[in-house]
């Protein structure tokens, strides 16, 4: 078989896409060099076990309310009267202790005197599972990045 010099160059991309992945890209002395990428840093990363059972809970019953990160700006947010609380705001979170938060998941906005609109969760997680989504609650609104 004859191979074009077309060819044996969409083989050899052919080749490398499939062993990387990735486009080559041509470095500055002409060779094939594979691409490099940083990945950021992730959140998830810094977290503790606690923090990050937590963070599936909070990820699974709570974000369309609050947000993923915290800021009430999720698809349910808006739609509610109450706007929910925002746990990335750090001045919001130092006002409220941990027992004032796990009264108001177990019993819902009521049990605080807050709006009906906020759930209640006691049925739903257990204590342990409260106190994960609290480690994880507590972290978003201390993010550096
Ligand atoms: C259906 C929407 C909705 C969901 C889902 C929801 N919340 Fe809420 N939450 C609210 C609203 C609305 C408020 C504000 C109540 C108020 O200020 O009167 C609130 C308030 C709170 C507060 C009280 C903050 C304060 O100011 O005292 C905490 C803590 C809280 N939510 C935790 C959670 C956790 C944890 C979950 C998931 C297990 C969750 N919420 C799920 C709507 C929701």
């Amino acid at each position: 078989m004859i191979m074009t010099l077309g060819g044996a160059l969409l083989f050899s991309l052919f080749v490398s896409l499939s062993v990387t992945g990735q486009m080559p890209q041509t470095s500055p002395q002409g060779g094939v060099k594979k691409a490099e990428f940083v990945l950021p840093q992730k959140h998830e990363s810094r977290l503790t076990s606690a923090g990050q059972r937590g963070q599936a809970l909070y990820e699974f019953y709570c974000y369309l309310c609050h947000g993923k990160s915290g800021n009430a700006d999720d698809f349910n947010s808006y739609s509610l009267t109450t706007p929910p609380a925002k746990f990335a705001d750090a001045a919001l979170m130092a006002t409220l202790s941990d027992t004032q938060i796990q009264t108001v998941i177990k019993g819902g906005g009521p049990a605080l005197s807050l709006s009906p609109q906020m759930p209640t969760w006691g049925g739903v997680l257990t204590d342990k599972q409260v106190d994960d989504v609290i480690a994880f609650i507590r972290t978003l609104s201390k993010k550096t990045q």
